[in-house]
């Protein structure tokens, strides 16, 4: 069987019956539904127990992976035949441009190329102790509280100062709690352009928050432009992600990023980052909370 158009897949794929492949089908409506209450709850059940699951929903069908070993196949070997694929570029394009997450083939690489010494090892280790003084920040900040605390907001917080303090050397010049709200405003209607890209509706159709959506991505462009031509003008290189960006150079042209290009990078970082760990975390504390023998794991690995 040959599946053309699946989620993150843009070419044709083989897709033989022996591999195990699941139909799900489901009520559009039904899904619609699920993906503007809680997008994870719009996966096809069958994704949780089957290796390869084909969905059919509106005019898009989708072609979940999950079997480890078939994932690998399709991350290392088969890569070259694919694509990210439109819904993402029609999602968070708006606002990252055609940054790492949302390029693809050369593009990408060059990028990629360009940031991967920042993710090194070593490198990692050195940002050891920016994260420990963000996690002592916020452990001062519940401290002081004098009431209940969104657990929520706290880990955007602690993600945030981590990002700009190792990303950009801890730039004062952007207004954290601004920068926050905007990737919330611009995050939150992202449902419904799922929901529009299911059924292949035009782009400019409205939805609620749009207006908001569009203001931020307004707002984070120009504060992180800001940084880009202050760290232009200067002569001090600190070695951090900015900089990287402005030194690359595209090893087939030779030619570097303009700002825009290094916007779309930036934001990319920015919002990647940090609204996938700040979920990812809260999740950690309840599991912590729950679980007696994590909290056991937890103590021994931080005293080791
Ligand atoms: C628990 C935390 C995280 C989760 C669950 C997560 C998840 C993901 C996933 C699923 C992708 C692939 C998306 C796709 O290709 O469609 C991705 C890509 C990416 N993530 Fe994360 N991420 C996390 C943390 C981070 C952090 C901390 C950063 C930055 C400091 C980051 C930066 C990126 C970038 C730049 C890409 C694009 C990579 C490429 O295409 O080469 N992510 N992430």
């Amino acid at each position: 069987m040959t599946v053309k158009s699946a989620m993150t897949m843009s070419t044709t794929l083989d897709v033989s019956e022996s591999f195990g492949l699941v139909e799900s089908r489901r009520p559009a409506l039904s899904v619609i539904a699920s993906l503007l209450r809680n997008p994870l709850q719009a996966m096809p059940p069958e994704v949780y127990r089957e290796k390869l699951v084909l969905a059919k929903t509106g005019g898009r069908t989708s072609l979940y992976v999950c079997d480890p070993a078939l994932i690998q196949e399709a991350l290392t070997k088969q890569a070259g035949k694919l694509g990210k694929g439109d819904l993402i570029r029609q999602v968070l394009g708006p606002a990252i441009g055609e940054g790492l997450l949302t390029a693809d083939g050369a593009h990408w690489r060059w990028q990629r190329q360009a940031v991967a010494s920042g993710f090194q090892h070593e490198k990692l280790i050195g940002f050891l102790p920016a994260m420990i003084a963000a996690a002592q920040a916020t452990h001062e900040r519940w401290q002081a509280a004098p009431g209940p605390l969104d657990i929520g907001h706290e880990m955007m917080r602690t993600t945030f100062d981590i990002i700009v303090e190792t990303m950009l050397s801890g730039s004062q010049a952007l207004d954290v709690g601004k920068v926050e709200q905007a990737i919330s405003d611009y995050l939150e209607p992202t449902n419904f352009m799922f929901v529009y890209n299911l059924f292949g509706a035009p782009g400019w159709l409205p939805y609620p928050g749009r207006r908001k959506a569009r203001a931020s991505v307004a707002y984070l462009r120009e504060s992180l432009g800001g940084l880009v031509a202050e760290r232009r003008a200067g002569s001090q290189r600190r070695g951090d992600l900015l900089d990287m960006l402005l030194d690359a150079a595209d090893p087939e042209t030779g030619r570097a990023m303009d700002d825009a290009e290094i916007v779309d990078n930036l934001l990319t970082f920015v919002t990647a980052g940090h609204e996938t760990t700040a979920l990812g975390l809260p999740g950690r504390c309840i599991c912590w909370r729950s679980t007696a023998s994590m909290r056991k794991r937890f103590s021994q690995r931080s005293q080791a």
